[in-house]
């Protein structure tokens, strides 16, 4: 059993107690995460690899700013395939909304396959991990967001490391890790997707280990899902409060044209945005490459 499997385990304190030191004091605090400059997206240089690798070590996500960046869709698209590719990330989804390489454009869509789909709409989005409804064998590790224009006003992102929501919940109430971390706990009913077909069913554990790595699979959404039982969904809720609550390592931030974030499929959400643009009319316009393998 590797250390970090031991971390994880719950009859292990001592292992988690010496872990969970390092990870605090080690994890940037809110308003602590630099900006990385990374001049070509599609050929980093050595040390900027290195800077954007050790703050990933760190928390599970790095943010960086690109000196040229491009506007069309295909170039950025290939620009985010190498620059992912230098960090390992070669699995990316066949998402239904993907075009070539795998990136789907995040924007306000009036397309009738993306209408009323809240990624594709104004609206806010609440706590989650990508690709939660996913089935097991398409579990979502690795994510890039990258922005090309922001929204005038709003669409701001906050993300939580997911082994801060670990630690906040096991501290609070080590039982509530272990019923999210039933293989069980987590049901998204079979619904109809962007694409007019149907996504199957999906169950499956909010937490699970992986070769030592802790892998997270959720949403804050409380329609169209069911738990395990009762325990399960108020230690769910208890989950959502602690990421609600979550001051020290809330990282806060409105991406700018170039910039992006580049993670392990951490817990994020996005504000609202442009709330008085017509319909349809934000030029607010996101790209995102999901990984089935980690940084
Ligand atoms: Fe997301």
């Amino acid at each position: 059993m590797s250390q970090f499997d031991a971390a994880f385990d719950l009859e292990d304190k001592t292992a988690y107690v010496a872990w969970r030191r390092d990870k605090l004091a080690h994890s940037p605090r809110a308003g602590e995460v630099p900006v990385l400059g990374v001049v070509d997206l599609s050929q980093p240089a050595e040390s900027e690899k290195t800077a954007i690798l050790a703050q990933i070590s760190e928390s599970n996500f790095a943010i960086y700013q690109a000196k040229n960046y491009s506007e069309s869709e295909d170039e950025v698209g290939a620009e985010l395939r190498r620059f992912s590719e230098f960090f390992g990330l070669r699995i990316a989804e066949a998402h239904r909304s993907a075009g070539k390489n795998g990136v789907v454009a995040l924007k306000v869509s009036l397309a009738e396959h993306q209408r009323g789909f809240i990624p594709y709409s104004r609206k806010a989005m609440n706590w989650h991990t990508d690709g939660y409804y996913n089935s097991e064998a398409d579990t979502i590790r690795a994510f890039v967001l990258h922005c090309v224009r922001q929204a005038d006003i709003g669409g701001q992102s906050q993300i939580i490391d997911n082994e801060i929501a670990y630690i906040r919940l096991r501290d609070a109430a080590p039982e509530a890790v272990a019923l999210l971390m039933d293989p069980q706990a987590m049901t998204i009913p079979e619904s109809p997707e962007a694409d007019g077909s149907v996504r199957p069913v999906s169950i499956g554990p909010v937490f699970f280990i992986e070769d030592g790595k802790l892998i997270m699979r959720y949403t804050a959404r409380t329609r169209s899902i069911s738990w395990k039982n009762e325990a399960t969904r108020k230690a769910a809720a208890l989950l959502q409060e602690l990421l609600e609550g979550e001051r020290d390592y809330l990282h806060t931030l409105t991406l700018q044209p170039g910039q992006g974030i580049l993670n392990n499929n951490t817990l994020h959400n996005r504000t609202a945005f442009d709330p008085n643009a017509d319909t349809g009319s934000s030029q607010r316009m996101l790209y995102r490459i999901r990984f089935h393998n980690r940084l």
